[in-house]
């Protein structure tokens, strides 16, 4: 079996455990820096294996020692959004949570593939990135994976279609500047530009990139978790699996994209060895301004992370 630690036992943490643990994708170890979220929530997990026909092993605990050789870790710990607030508005806050949390990370498990969740997601890559130094193949970020099943659902709900159909990509950050591409989205090989108006395609690019805050405006004490879980196992499973699927996920570019040290959504591949290979798509010069816009967006604030590493 191999061992997933999931870092921050809340609303995300306890969902992927679920669903890792309905998968048996290996065993879990559940951390939280409140020790009886993760404890309780292990125990409650353990006890529906049973039912679950699940042979995975589930603990909960606030001691770090106890990711030591983790295959996988994926951080989660942090607060959530409240309605009225852009990602970026945790940064403070999350950036202190992340820095303590990688720091143990590259302490205890210095060989795992590092998936990051929290947000700002691309600001907290960069800075796992630079407190772990971990090689660009085993860190990674979750959140175009999402993005994308946010769209492909918006699009097959306005084609009347089935989702799988739908064949989408997200490029750049998890947020406002994030970068639908409708050239490379089909539905049985056609552009979704085909198949739809213009209005109704803007419509459904505006709602993606507000995919998150529509719910939390519903949730109002928190911030999404099912998808956003789901498209973290789609991650952990390709690379548990080898399955070598093709994901958007927030990785460091070298020179792809004609990006070097920038850390932005993009389409790799994921397999055993973490980030096997970037996806290149032929960008038109359209697509290629907003790409630059987003990276932009994300470089500003490179330094704000730089000085609290200082
Ligand atoms: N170490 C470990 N766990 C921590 C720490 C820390 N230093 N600080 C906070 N946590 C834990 C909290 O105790 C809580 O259980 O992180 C968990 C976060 O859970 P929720 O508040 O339910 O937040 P969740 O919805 O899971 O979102 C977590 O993922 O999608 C992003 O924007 C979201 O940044 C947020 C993160």
């Amino acid at each position: 079996m191999k061992k997933i630690s999931i870092i921050g036992a809340g609303n995300v943490g306890a969902q992927v455990a679920f669903l890792a643990t309905i998968k048996e994708l290996g065993n879990i170890i559940l951390v939280d820096v409140t020790e009886g979220i993760a404890k309780g929530k292990a125990l409650d997990l353990q006890q529906a294996t049973p039912l679950l026909q699940s042979s995975v092993k589930i603990q909960g605990t606030s001691d770090y020692q106890e990711i030591k050789d983790s295959d996988i870790v994926i951080v989660t710990a942090g607060v959530p959004r409240k309605p009225g607030m852009a990602r970026e508005d945790l940064l403070a806050t999350n950036a202190k949570i992340v820095k303590e949390v990688v720091s143990n990370v590259a302490k205890y498990a210095p060989q795992c593939i590092l998936i990051l969740v929290t947000n700002p997601l691309d600001e907290m890559v960069y800075l796992a990135k630079k407190i772990s130094n971990f090689p660009k193949e085993r860190i990674l970020g979750m959140a175009g994976a999402l993005d994308t099943a946010r769209f492909q659902m918006f699009i097959a709900e306005e084609l009347k279609c089935n989702p799988h159909d739908v064949l989408a990509t997200v490029l750049g950050s998890h947020g406002d500047t994030m970068v639908p591409l409708p050239r490379f989205t089909t539905v049985n090989k056609k552009s979704i530009t085909e198949l739809m108006p213009e209005n109704k395609l803007s419509g459904i690019i505006e709602r993606t990139r507000n995919g998150g805050i529509e719910i939390v405006n519903y949730l109002k004490t928190g911030s999404a978790f099912f998808a956003p879980a789901s498209a973290i196992i789609a991650m952990v499973e390709s690379i548990i699996k080898d399955q070598k699927r093709t994901l958007p996920c927030c990785v460091e570019l070298s020179g792809e994209y004609g990006y070097n040290h920038v850390l932005v959504g993009v389409p790799v591949v994921l397999g055993r060895k973490g980030v096997e290979k970037i996806i290149e798509l032929p960008l038109n010069q359209e697509e290629k301004k907003l790409l630059a816009k987003t990276v932009e967006h994300v470089k500003s604030h490179y330094p704000d992370i730089d000085k609290l590493l200082r």
